[in-house]
């Protein structure tokens, strides 16, 4: 539980160079973004987010993971994260979910993000724009937040507030990141008691709440690594890599440090020189 792990605080030096890996995530997402289109495996869709992490000069941080054998997750419908990229062929309607790894002098970048391909389900576009809201809700929240359990809470009270009654995957969770990918602290997307760590300037953190149109109870595979939802429902996830600064924050994985998103709500964001 919270409180005793070592919290890896960086500085701002060190925040720019993570928001270098940062930027390398986000240009690889936007071009898987691009190339999902029916048609197309996921094993593509893996090989263009090695290209542009490769011809950046970046490494991925998954490949290798615990042995994972793949640069991206590609979770597809009621696979919720994990899913191993393949022969698979993405369809018009397919709910498809990718989460990308960059290493770049050492500092880790991780962000997600969900769509529907082509003409889809609105139920299933109104889960991944309400995954989105509960991500940005859930980042915001840690300006001025006191405890990690802010995020949270703000990720619950967005989607009670909703008029769908969605499930929120409590099996996985945020994360501290920096020179590893996975750091204290853990980031739930539901309410903590104990609240956790003390928020505070130099801790960077990956916000990823996980939500399905069902419950959100899930499993693994018995390919070691998919994780499905229980019920079959479908589910969504949105990821960043958020830095928190004195009196600002940056998400160093969106490319406009999370201006546009985090404005909206009255949050300061920096993107030092
Ligand atoms: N991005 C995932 C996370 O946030 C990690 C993917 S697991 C891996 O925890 F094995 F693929 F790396
Ligand atoms: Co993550």
């Amino acid at each position: 539980m919270a409180g005793r792990e070592r919290i890896e605080l960086k500085s701002l030096d060190e925040v720019r160079a993570m928001r270098r890996a940062g930027l390398v995530v986000a240009a690889a997402l936007a071009e898987v973004r691009a190339a999902l289109v029916p048609g197309a495996t996921t094993a593509q869709l893996d090989a263009v987010a090695a290209r542009v992490i490769a011809s950046s000069g970046a490494t991925p941080s998954f490949l290798g993971y615990e042995g994972y054998p793949a640069t991206i997750c590609v979770s597809v419908n009621d696979e919720v994260v994990h899913g191993i990229p393949g022969e698979r062929v993405v369809r018009a309607g397919d709910l498809v979910s990718v989460d990308c790894g960059a290493i770049v002098d050492g500092w880790h970048g991780d962000s997600a993000f969900s769509t529907v391909v082509g003409e889809g389900d609105p139920a299933d576009e109104a889960l991944v724009a309400t995954t989105e809201a509960a991500m940005w809700a859930g980042v915001a929240a840690l300006a001025g937040g006191d405890r990690i359990g802010v995020v949270g809470e703000a990720v619950e009270d967005l989607v009670d507030s909703g008029p769908v009654r969605y499930g929120i995957v409590q099996d996985y969770v945020g994360h501290g990141i920096g020179t590893a990918m996975h750091q204290p602290p853990d980031v739930p997307n539901y309410r903590l008691r104990p609240r956790g760590h003390r928020v505070t300037p130099g801790m960077v953190l990956a916000v990823e709440p996980m939500l399905t149109r069902g419950s959100g109870d899930t499993h693994e595979l018995a390919d070691g690594w998919t994780v499905v939802t229980d019920d079959g429902s479908r589910a969504a996830h949105w990821e960043h890599t958020v830095a928190v600064l004195e009196g600002a924050l940056w998400v160093l994985t969106a490319e406009d440090g999370g201006a546009a998103r985090l404005g909206e709500r009255g949050v300061r964001t920096a993107t030092p020189v």
